[in-house]
């Protein structure tokens, strides 16, 4: 069976750049853990900053994910480096998949958990260095008040392939009792479908 991989998500996988080595002392400034062991996704974020100009130097990841975890964490580690952490925190999943040539749809899920990561480990770095200001919280609102379920999850149902509101009720039982949400989760699917999958 061929692969379904561009080139460039095979050289990421293969070879990953910036993957924290076993008993590799880094001393970072900021650290981010996201996703959970249990479901063998978990992913850690370290970066080196400079102070004075306020970027990014250096940065080191660790994850239990799959080869488009992998392939993308490694691909966000070089292009994040040298940058300001204002313009690092908002690399999307989007821009990471350009720069790896495009994911096959159905894995671009995989691919959030670095620059979730990055973003917690920016978070942590303001919050250690004193400018509890600058920390961007990432609050979920709820959408649909019957089955409790948050924007967050939208976009994830989204990432994990629906495209339509019935594909995002199947993922989510979302606007099935009063059926009120159905508008705004309408909204919300679309504007998570221009903002992951437009070209
Ligand atoms: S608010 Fe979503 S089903 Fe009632």
């Amino acid at each position: 069976m061929d692969w379904v991989y561009t080139d460039i998500v095979k050289d990421h996988f293969m070879n990953p750049r910036n993957v924290l080595k076993q008993g590799e002392e880094f001393v970072a400034d900021g650290e981010g853990m996201v996703g959970n062991m249990k479901c063998g996704d978990q992913m850690m974020f370290k970066i080196k900053v400079d102070k004075i100009k306020n970027t990014l130097v250096d940065c080191r990841w660790k994850t239990y994910g799959c080869a488009s975890a992998i392939a993308s964490t490694s691909v966000l580690s070089e292009m994040v480096k040298g940058m300001t952490l204002d313009k690092a925190y908002l690399v999307s999943p989007k821009d990471v998949n350009k720069n790896l040539g495009g994911l096959p749809d159905h894995k671009i899920h995989c691919s959030v958990l670095g620059d979730k990561a990055l973003r917690a480990a920016i978070n942590d770095y303001y919050r250690k260095n004193g400018m509890e200001h600058k920390v961007q919280k990432e609050e979920a609102k709820v959408i649909c008040q019957c089955m409790n379920v948050t924007d967050h999850e939208i976009e994830d149902a989204v990432l994990d392939g629906a495209r339509t509101y019935v594909e995002l009720q199947e993922k989510t039982k979302l606007g099935t009792v009063c059926g009120q949400c159905k508008d705004e989760a309408i909204t919300l699917l679309e504007q998570y479908i221009a903002k992951h999958f437009s070209k």
